[in-house]
């Protein structure tokens, strides 16, 4: 099972450093098999999803070797064009490899991802941007097999900004005979980011991080080395463990550029936050106090997945407050196990509703997902007594070690050895 044990009850102080993007490396790894050579990737984060995605590029071909954050991958023989199915059922975003492997070999077999906890996962928009790009697929019980000769360029019109949907047009239009035009794209920090690792890598990319992508389908892309950029989820993470449970950090290397929407929050809750271009420093010792009515959306607003962090903070705060999730479907869920530590949260639909000034309680519970899990981890810190987290694994699909980042703000943390 895997648990992490908190003494919670005592403010937070000291520093952390920020670990490389989840959600940046992921899409950036896919794009390697589109390089016939090299691709080195440094401060990539070493987490399960990145293993994951390592073992996937491994099956089809690709040779992969890891020092710590320093990714090695030699894509110069694609040799296998299908998916493992537990790979793709077990991190749903492999789905992004398919548009790279047919914009290299033409050819790809998957499975269908699947819904999970978080909500339903559908992957329609994502078909349908390769169509038009000109993959043909055909469908299996499930199984799909995606063929195309040579993808040509398309003008694409998201019916909503995805991001994996974009990433995975991006990804197929690199190689694509013409120029692809893509609308409705998804802005978030990590498309700029997977346009700017493929334009150093000979693609010719405008718009990364805009709602209009203009690709020019070059012949090949060449070597190139690159540097994750930091996690803005995990520093957002942290930046509410001190928020909810109070006292004062130095986030080193958080990217608060990224994190407009959840400062403005933070602030309107009571925390002191300064940043610069080495990180942010956050420090709450006043009261904790109700924002009111937040929703979560598409980038820059506050982002889906500090959904559930924030609900910890907010069950504390004085005064009645909502978080509507506009994102996912199944996100609230994680307001059960809350609840059993005292958080007082009603979920009705995709909205969470709280009176406020609750005391939480340390208990056992248990995490079903990424983000609930480190939501979980951070009511354990504000909650009196002892609380333990089990199923640390979801929580290691993201966080390289929350035990050990918690640990140097000063948190009473551990874990099952
Ligand atoms: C990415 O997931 C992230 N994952 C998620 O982070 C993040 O929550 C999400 O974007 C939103 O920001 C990675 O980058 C690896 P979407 P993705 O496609 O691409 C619907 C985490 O905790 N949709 O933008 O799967 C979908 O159901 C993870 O780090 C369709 O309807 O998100 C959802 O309601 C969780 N059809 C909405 O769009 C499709 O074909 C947003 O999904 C695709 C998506």
């Amino acid at each position: 099972m895997g648990w992490i044990q908190i003494r919670g009850g005592t403010p937070l102080r000291g520093e952390v450093s920020i670990q490389g993007s989840k959600n940046a490396a992921l899409p950036i790894m896919a794009a390697s098999a589109l390089v016939p050579g090299v691709t080195v990737l440094m401060n990539c984060p070493e987490i399960s999803d990145v293993s994951c995605m390592c073992e996937l590029l491994k099956c089809v071909g690709a040779k992969v070797s890891r020092e710590g954050g320093r990714l090695v991958i030699d894509a110069s023989r694609i040799s296998q064009h299908r998916l493992p199915e537990e790979h793709v059922t077990r991190m749903r975003s492999s789905v992004i490899l398919a548009g790279a492997m047919l914009g290299r070999c033409g050819e790809v077999f998957f499975q269908y991802p699947g819904g999970c906890v978080i909500g339903d996962r559908p992957i329609d928009l994502h078909l349908a941007a390769l169509k038009k790009l000109g993959a043909v697929f055909t469908e299996d019980g499930g199984h799909l097999a995606a063929r195309a000769s040579r993808l040509e360029g398309a003008r694409i019109v998201l019916d909503f900004p995805s991001v994996g949907a974009t990433e995975n047009a991006v990804l197929a239009a690199a190689l694509a005979k013409g120029t692809t035009e893509i609308y409705r794209c998804a802005a978030e920090p990590e498309i700029s980011a997977l346009c700017d690792f493929l334009n150093g890598a000979g693609a010719r990319i405008r718009g990364g991080g805009t709602a209009h992508i203009t690709v020019e389908g070059v012949p090949r892309l060449h070597e190139s080395q690159w540097r994750v950029e930091p996690d803005r989820i995990v520093a957002g993470t942290y930046l509410i463990g001190v928020l909810a449970a109070g006292g004062s950090a130095r986030l080193l290397r958080a990217p608060a550029r990224q994190l407009t929407e959840v400062l403005k929050v933070a602030r309107r809750m009571g925390a002191e936050i300064a940043a610069d271009r080495e990180g942010i420093s956050v420090e709450r010792t006043g009261k904790l106090q109700s924002p009111g009515a937040l929703e979560t959306g598409v980038y820059p607003a506050i982002p889906t997945d500090l959904q559930s962090p924030l609900l910890v903070a907010l069950c504390q705060a004085q005064g009645k407050s909502s978080l509507t999730e506009r994102i996912f479907n199944g996100r609230l869920a994680v307001a059960e196990e809350l609840n059993r530590m005292g958080a007082g949260i009603e979920v009705e639909g995709n909205c969470a509703r709280m009176a406020g000034g609750s005391f939480l309680t340390g208990s056992s519970v248990t995490a079903r997902e990424l983000r609930g899990g480190a939501a979980l981890v951070l009511a354990g810190l504000c909650a009196g007594g002892y609380s333990r987290v089990y199923n640390r694994r979801f929580i290691d699909r993201g966080y390289e070690d929350i035990v050990r980042d918690l640990k140097s703000l000063g948190a009473d943390i551990g874990s099952e050895t």
